[in-house]
């Protein structure tokens, strides 16, 4: 079904695994898919080579673009495994969806994903920590500065080897106040690339004062917190967990489905409710903010040890044993060390 043209010799070679750099290393082949003349046409995996675009190509111009993020784990046995690899191949098809880009053959995805782990296998080493980084993407190809939706589309699958994400293992952040990621009625729900762009001038302000990332709050009133940069967020308050809901501003995370599942299966109390400001900072002051974590597939479970606010900074408790526990959950049904009663895995044969 998928034309493979493989690579003669492989760069693997040339790759220092203990001191990769996030996204920044990619293996040997890549899928491609081209979307003309109102059909996917049959894709291909080839070697990983730039792009030929034509300068007025719609996604230079317009943005029309989404993404997916998901990873492979190489067990103790080589046996290689995806995590919920489904979720992903919906949540692309509804960021499509409110992009105005068509969905994506289920069997192509999923038979370009396996194809290409099986030839870029060695690409996986094992041990924790260390996965594929799987970058499905879609944007608009059509030679165009017409301000509409293309009718020309490539669908392409890259894989990056990954250790972590932030390599101190907890982070500061900023709570927003000013600048905002999406509104009701916008594209926050979705993996659009433009969702990212605007976030890189705040958040580069923020990292100028020694702040890793943004925990952005609604764009009404700066009142809820809603998520951080590329995570999901939670706040252990009085031994619960609470997170924002997802919504059309709020990313249906895969990561934060999962551990509100887990944390739930440990008898923990979860609520997924809309959460201000003030709450936390009145939690704080009770001696009641236990915790903050993040969620992503990138950074997986990440502690987040203080925040700022109105120029005052706050510290949780710092233990951050609830985030430590479920992380190791996680990891161990994504690595087949732990049993997935969830049946959540995949294994690749
Ligand atoms: C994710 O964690 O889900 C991502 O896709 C991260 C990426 C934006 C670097």
């Amino acid at each position: 079904m998928i034309k493979i043209q493989q690579i003669s010799k492989s760069k693997i070679e040339s790759v220092d695994f203990d001191n990769l750099v996030f996204g920044k290393t990619f293996t040997d082949h890549m899928f491609i898919c081209h979307y003309k003349e109102s059909k996917w046409q049959p894709p291909e995996i080839k070697p990983y080579e730039p792009l030929t675009l034509d300068p007025s190509a719609s996604v230079l111009h317009y943005g029309q673009a989404v993404f997916e993020g998901m990873k492979a784990f190489k067990d103790l046995q080589e046996k290689i495994w995806l995590f919920r690899p489904d979720e992903n191949y919906k949540r692309i098809n509804r960021s499509a969806h409110r992009l105005q880009i068509p969905e994506f053959p289920e069997k192509y995805f999923f038979e370009g994903i396996k194809q290409l782990l099986k030839l870029d296998e060695a690409w996986i080493k094992q041990g924790e920590g260390n996965s594929l980084y799987i970058r499905p993407f879609v944007f608009a190809s059509q030679s165009t500065v017409q301000a509409t939706a293309s009718d020309e589309y490539i669908f392409m699958i890259i894989c990056a080897p990954v250790s972590t994400y932030y390599s101190g293992g907890e982070i500061n952040v900023l709570i927003a106040e000013q600048y905002s990621r999406a509104a009701n009625g916008g594209v926050g729900f979705a993996k659009a690339a433009g969702n990212y762009a605007a976030q890189f001038y705040p958040t580069s302000e923020a990292l100028k004062k020694g702040f890793q990332q943004i925990i952005w709050t609604d764009a009404n009133k700066h009142e809820y917190l809603e998520e951080a940069g590329t995570m999901n967020i939670f706040f252990k308050i009085n031994d619960s967990l609470i997170t924002a809901p997802t919504n059309d501003r709020i990313l249906d995370g895969v990561t934060r489905k999962s551990i509100i599942e887990i944390a739930k299966g440990n008898g923990i109390h979860v609520e997924e409710r809309p959460i201000k400001v003030s709450e936390i900072i009145k939690a704080y002051e009770n001696g009641n903010l236990q915790e903050i974590f993040g969620t992503g597939t990138a950074v997986v479970v990440l502690p987040i040890s203080s925040f700022s606010y109105r120029g005052i900074s706050y510290k949780t408790l710092g233990t951050n044993n609830t985030a430590i526990t479920l992380k190791k959950q996680l990891v161990g049904i994504q690595y087949n060390q732990l049993k997935d009663s969830f049946n959540w895995t995949v294994k690749i044969d």
